[in-house]
């Protein structure tokens, strides 16, 4: 079973709407303290990059239950210009903006499961899956 909610990402204060709304809903999945803190950095790095590098779009949060199981979902949805080397930016350290070059690897480092999904004319699709332990 799935449901979920979106928070659209067009200025710098959606950033931390998207932020609350995922903090609500681990608390709610009652994930430990620690745990809705990786997920809150991860949902703020998504959305400052789709801000920064896409100009705006979407993310969206589902809470995911079934098979004994519960998580959270985090979709970070835009039309933007798309990466051209998913596995250059994965790399720690790279960035095409001057800033550090760690928010997607880190993204990776705190949540589950990480995919990329992105071309040049559909812009860039991010899920991320974080399991409650
Ligand atoms: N939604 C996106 N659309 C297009 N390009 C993106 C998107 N997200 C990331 N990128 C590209 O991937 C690079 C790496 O992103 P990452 O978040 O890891 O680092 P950064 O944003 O450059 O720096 P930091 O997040 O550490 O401040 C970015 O510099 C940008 O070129
Ligand atoms: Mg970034």
């Amino acid at each position: 079973m799935e449901t979920g909610s979106y928070v659209k990402i067009i200025t710098e204060w959606d950033i931390v709407a998207a932020r609350q709304l995922g903090r609500n809903i681990a608390k709610e999945l009652e994930f430990g303290t620690v745990d809705q803190a990786r997920i809150t950095t991860a949902i703020s790095e998504l959305a400052r990059n789709i801000y920064l590098y896409a100009g705006q779009g979407e993310i969206r949060i589902e809470r995911l239950n079934g098979f004994g199981k519960r998580g959270i979902k985090v979709i970070a949805a835009d039309d933007g210009p798309g990466i051209q080397d998913i596995k250059k930016v994965m790399e720690d350290g790279y960035s095409t903006s001057g800033g550090l070059g760690m928010g997607l690897p880190g993204i990776k480092r705190l949540m589950d499961e990480f995919d990329i999904i992105s071309t040049l004319e559909g812009g860039t699709v991010i899920k991320t899956v974080k399991w409650t332990q």
